[in-house]
């Protein structure tokens, strides 16, 4: 490792340190043990819970903007996924892969005499239950819940329920089977 790398280490372990210091300070954050949280930024802007036996990537960003964002027990997220936008619940052993992108929320655009930016954001929140697997660059969009022990396949767009038990691929996600005994 070059002596740039090991200062540019040092900055982002103090910067997580920080921010994980202080959102347990105000009650913000509550991680059980044996996580495992590589260089991944936490924002303070809301609730954060994870789970025991957790491992989340690099360069991951979870931003609970003034919500809550769940994270159950033996749950692996990959690096540069995001879970941003509001409410998000995700269960136990849940596996999401690199460059997942959940957003529980979405632009207001009705008035189109009004910047999109100023008309306001509404959201739902996100459910998605145990055993689930999200395969890599999975997006999850607001209001949707992935039932326990889906599959949702690679480079999928999730914009409805899906039910327990199924595999779903495409944009946007179709079931196209069941895992079944
Ligand atoms: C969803 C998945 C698990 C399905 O695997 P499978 O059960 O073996 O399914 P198949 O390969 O038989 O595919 C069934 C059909 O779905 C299509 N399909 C499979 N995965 C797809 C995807 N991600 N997007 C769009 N279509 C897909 C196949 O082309 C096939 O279509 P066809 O019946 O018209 O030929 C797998 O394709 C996948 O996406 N895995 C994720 C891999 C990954 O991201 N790994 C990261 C490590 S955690």
């Amino acid at each position: 490792m070059n002596k740039r790398r090991i200062i540019n280490y040092i900055i982002c372990l103090i910067f997580n340190l920080k921010n994980i210091i202080l959102m347990q300070l105000n009650h913000k954050l509550l991680i059980q043990n044996d996580v495992q949280i590589r260089k991944t930024r936490i924002r303070r802007n809301g609730y954060v819970s994870i789970a025991h036996g957790c491992r989340i990537g690099r360069n991951c960003l979870i931003c609970p903007s003034d919500s809550k964002i769940e994270i159950g027990a033996y749950t692996s997220i990959n690096d540069f996924s995001i879970l941003s936008g509001g409410n998000i619940v995700i269960g136990e052993y849940v596996t999401i892969a690199a460059r997942c992108a959940i957003f529980a929320s979405n632009h207001v655009y009705e008035n189109p005499d009004v910047y999109i930016k100023k008309q306001g954001i509404t959201s739902k929140g996100i459910k998605i239950e145990d055993d689930v697997w999200l395969g890599s660059g999975v997006v999850v969009l607001d209001g949707v819940t992935i039932g326990k022990g889906s599959i949702i396949g690679a480079g999928s767009i999730v914009t409805k329920d899906i039910p327990p038990m199924s595999v779903a691929v495409g944009n946007p996600a179709k079931v196209i089977k069941r895992r079944e005994r």
